[in-house]
């Protein structure tokens, strides 16, 4: 899936919470940039050279700018890094046109948002919308270790966000941790949408069991591809077209079959979209690592950016 990506100017770099750096882009001319509706992310291309994907946080109508928050993480791939350590106010960056895998449902009567730490981002672009166009009732939580680290925290205390922002910090103790089970409880027809480490997209995902699938909406932000020690390779086999595969422990699915040219439909690539569920025709085991399958549609779908099997996979492609 190859994108034209176009040369914007950074012209805002700046910390906003403990390792968060925001930064603005815009064209040279000042001129309208593609549009974009709240939940959208953008692709950028890092100083080193690499593609990342990071959540809009500007409120969708002001189209003279984009806006992102950066987490470096010490441990990911150099993208957050190179991005916080080295993207400067003058630089030139190529970005992608934004694009959506986590829009609000336009037939829901209220909107429930979490966040865990960075994944406040996509909320950012919806919350600031929704209250400048007098949009649908929201109610965010905002979940994260330590205040000094929760981005956007000053904007939530003002007058805008009043009544509608939960801000919770536990300090890591899992005995401060905040509870959302009096939150989820009774869905009462709104839609949830939650962005955050995967542990927290877990927990939301477990005490929702009884919401409508399609009103629970997970946004992975981008720097979690989940692997374990105790991954192994196994073999997919293309039914259509009888090609085999090995997938080795540390590529997923996705990344054997794109760099083979296999067309398969992506775009999260962190098992939050759905845009690359497969049907499965035939797997001695599955080990299912996504956000967006019910359980009923685990026996037998198979999302391939992210999830694996043991022995022998068949999927109807
Ligand atoms: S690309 Fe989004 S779930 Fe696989």
């Amino acid at each position: 899936m190859d994108e034209a990506f176009t040369a914007l100017r950074v012209r805002r770099a700046q910390m906003v919470a403990d390792g968060i750096r925001l930064f603005e882009f815009a064209r040279d001319d000042n001129a309208a940039l593609p549009e974009f509706t709240p939940g959208a992310h953008l692709k950028v291309k890092t100083p080193n050279g690499l593609v990342r994907r990071y959540s809009l946080t500007s409120d969708p109508d002001d189209r003279d700018f984009y806006q992102i928050a950066v987490k470096r993480e010490a441990e990911g791939g150099g993208g957050s890094r190179s991005m916080v350590d080295d993207a400067r106010v003058g630089d030139l960056l190529e970005v992608a046109a934004p694009r959506n895998d986590f829009a609000l449902a336009a037939n829901a009567p209220s909107y429930i948002f979490i966040a865990g730490g960075i994944g406040i981002t996509p909320f950012m672009s919806m919350a600031r919308h929704l209250v400048n166009a007098g949009g649908k009732p929201f109610r965010l939580y905002y979940l994260g270790r330590n205040p000094s680290a929760m981005a956007f925290a000053e904007e939530f205390a003002g007058p805008a966000f009043r009544g509608r922002v939960v801000m919770h910090s536990d300090d890591g103790d899992p005995d401060r941790a905040y509870d959302l089970w009096p939150v989820l409880e009774r869905p009462k027809g709104a839609h949830l949408y939650c962005c955050g480490p995967r542990g927290l997209m877990q927990s939301v995902r477990d005490m929702t069991g009884h919401w409508s699938s399609a009103s629970v909406h997970f946004e992975d932000f981008g720097t979690t591809k989940v692997s374990t020690l105790d991954d192994q390779d196994f073999t997919l086999t293309l039914a259509k077209s009888g090609r085999s595969f090995v997938i080795p422990a540390g590529q997923t699915a996705l990344d054997v079959l794109r760099d083979a040219g296999v067309n398969v439909s992506y775009s999260c690539e962190s098992g939050s979209c759905g845009t690359c569920i497969c049907d499965v025709v035939s797997a001695e085991a599955l080990d299912h690592r996504d956000m967006v399958l019910t359980e009923r549609e685990k026996t037998n779908k198979f999302v391939v950016c992210i999830s694996r099997a043991k022995g022998e996979l068949v999927l109807d492609l």
